[in-house]
């Protein structure tokens, strides 16, 4: 297979029933994304398949070929922080952390549509409703909304400054 991991192309052989998530943490040494339940529960395996958020512990790396792949190190410069990242940070939305690479990539996610245009999430409401799909089993989710609010809202007002510039 032939798949393009954080816009490196890679190529693998692979057997069909390897799951993305070992694909990925076992063969190309991407340790970031994390495994919990490794049954599709806790979202702590999440990264973007061609932009859509994927459990990578449910799929297979075979469904990647020919796709591009976002792991939670492929989002911002070594040594830097994504701006998903950083409000996270200030809104003190980790404990153990363990949760935290999954939580990041589905904000990214989320995050990347608002800087597009694209519908996403306003209300705190809307954001928890997105973010039911990760669990966290230690800080609780009131900072993690603080911070996916900051970022969207951020992300959100970007998108307003792009498209009124260009009118
Ligand atoms: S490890 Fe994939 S959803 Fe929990
Ligand atoms: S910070 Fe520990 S599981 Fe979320």
């Amino acid at each position: 297979m032939t798949v393009t991991v954080n816009g490196a192309v890679r190529t693998a052989t692979v057997e069909p029933r390897r799951t993305l998530a070992d694909f990925l943490r076992q063969d190309l040494g991407l340790t970031a994304t994390h495994l919990g339940c490794e049954h599709g529960v806790c979202g702590a395996c999440t990264v973007l398949l061609d932009g859509d958020t994927v459990r990578s512990c449910l799929a297979l790396a075979v469904h990647a070929d020919g796709h591009e792949v976002t792991t939670v190190e492929g989002i911002a410069e070594p040594g830097e922080m994504h701006p998903v990242q950083s409000a996270l940070w200030e809104s003190g939305a980790f404990q153990c952390g363990f949760c935290t690479p999954g939580f990041v990539m589905t904000i990214y996610g989320l995050e990347q549509d608002a800087r597009a245009g694209r519908p996403c999430p306003r209300s705190r409401t809307e954001i928890r409703e997105e973010l039911s799909g990760n669990i966290c089993r230690c800080s609780g989710y009131q900072a993690i909304v603080d911070g996916a609010e900051a970022a969207l809202t951020a992300a959100t007002a970007t998108a307003t400054t792009t498209t009124e510039g260009a009118r």
